[in-house]
């Protein structure tokens, strides 16, 4: 039940005794996505976008389902979706969409409301500290209005608590004055379709999680399918790529996009650089050597986890938390930014004793031996 009181600001008197201080601490401990200055150190990092990159982001991202490359389970459910609820005249079902950063999230929640033909009202999920930031914005939607919320999984309580009858009855509980005279006001909100986003489904809520009528993953890309992406920029950045030139970048990209797009902006400041007009595939790996990014999209940080297991574990199992202290590496880091992708090509496993490197990944770095029980080659090698 959401309360804001008529008199005080929003944030005073109606918090729960645990939080009442005025200064309260942010909810969740993950720091903010940190906006770097131009650098090659976080190029394989999907979740860093640059403030110059936000904004070229915006020039590359496809506008309808069609341009959309890729995620062929994701659009045909949507697209059923978005053509029933044509039909019906009424707006999409709430939709929930989880997968690690880069891949796609919110270019989707964009298209869904251009499909629809209705507004895209973007917020995340730190930037509803307070209750009446979320009360302004349900307040302010038209009926149709697609919310999306970045970082879902982040929502102070008392902010998600507001969202439980807005999505489910379209309705605003509000309390007025307070004490033993206060009262509980509903206001009618217009239909309007939640569309979250979250890199962590797992630290979702249940009751959040269930109001859900759509719980879409999004999965890395295929090399084919980066291609196409790496192709479809270049041809929007004026580039000249040649098809093997786009795959060499696809394959170091980490099966992400976002992480397509940004190699190939350096693979062409290297071939203007070199005077090359045409972005072959001797260019392009070139340049990557250059950058640090080998052939599978590793950089020294997933080398440096994957050698540590191997020789300083045996391989493993190895917890979270020991590889975390061996490498000078954030846990979180390990688990949300670095860990899916060596999972995903097979160079990691993760047991109920922990995590175990495999026989592909030594391959790959050149070491010996081990314990490990996996011998999966790579999909993307
Ligand atoms: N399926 C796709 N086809 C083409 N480009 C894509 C696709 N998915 C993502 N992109 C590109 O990748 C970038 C990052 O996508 P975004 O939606 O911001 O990812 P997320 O919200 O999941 O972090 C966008 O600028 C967009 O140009
Ligand atoms: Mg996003």
């Amino acid at each position: 039940m959401a309360i804001i009181s008529s008199k005080q600001p929003a944030a005073d008197g109606e918090q729960p005794p645990r939080a009442r201080k005025k200064n309260t601490p942010k909810p969740l401990a993950t720091p903010e996505p940190a906006v770097l200055a131009d650098g090659d150190s976080e190029l394989l990092q999907a979740e860093i976008a640059t403030s110059e990159e936000k904004l070229q982001e915006e020039s590359l991202r496809p506008s309808s389902i069609q341009e959309y490359i890729g995620q062929k389970e994701l659009k045909g459910v949507l697209d059923i979706a978005i053509q029933a609820a044509k039909v019906r005249g009424e707006s999409l079902d709430h939709l929930l969409l989880y997968g690690p950063p880069g891949l796609g999230k919110t270019t989707m929640s964009l298209i869904l409301a251009t499909e629809m033909g209705v507004n895209c009202k973007i917020t995340a999920a730190p930037a509803l500290e307070r209750p009446r930031d979320i009360v302004g914005i349900l307040m302010g939607l038209q009926p149709g209005d697609i919310l999306f919320i970045d970082e879902i999984h982040r929502l102070p309580r008392m902010t998600e608590e507001i969202l439980y009858p807005a999505m489910e009855d379209f309705r605003l509980d509000i309390t007025v004055g307070k004490g033993t005279t206060a009262k509980i006001r509903s206001i009618p909100l217009p239909k309007f379709t939640l569309v979250g986003a979250t890199t962590k489904v797992g630290s979702l809520t249940a009751p959040l999680r269930d109001r859900f009528g759509l719980v879409q993953k999004l999965r890395f890309y295929e090399v084919d399918d980066l291609t196409l992406i790496v192709q479809r920029t270049a041809e929007i950045l004026s580039m000249s790529v040649t098809t093997e030139g786009a795959a060499e970048v696809a394959r170091r990209a980490r099966g992400t996009p976002r992480i397509a797009n940004r190699l190939l902006k350096r693979v062409r400041d290297y071939a203007q650089v070199k005077g090359h007009p045409v972005i072959d595939e001797p260019i392009a790996s070139a340049a990557m050597e250059i950058y640090n990014v080998d052939p599978l999209g590793l950089d020294w940080v997933d080398r440096l986890l994957l050698t540590t297991m191997a020789e300083q574990f045996n391989g493993g199992p190895v917890g979270l938390e020991a590889l975390a202290a061996s490498t000078g590496e954030d846990s979180h880091t390990i688990e949300e930014v670095y860990e899916p992708y060596l999972l995903q090509i097979g160079y990691l496993q993760r047991t109920p004793r922990g995590r175990v490197v495999t026989m592909a990944a030594r391959k790959h770095l050149g070491l010996k031996g081990g314990n490990d029980g996996g011998d999966q080659l790579s999909i993307l090698g």
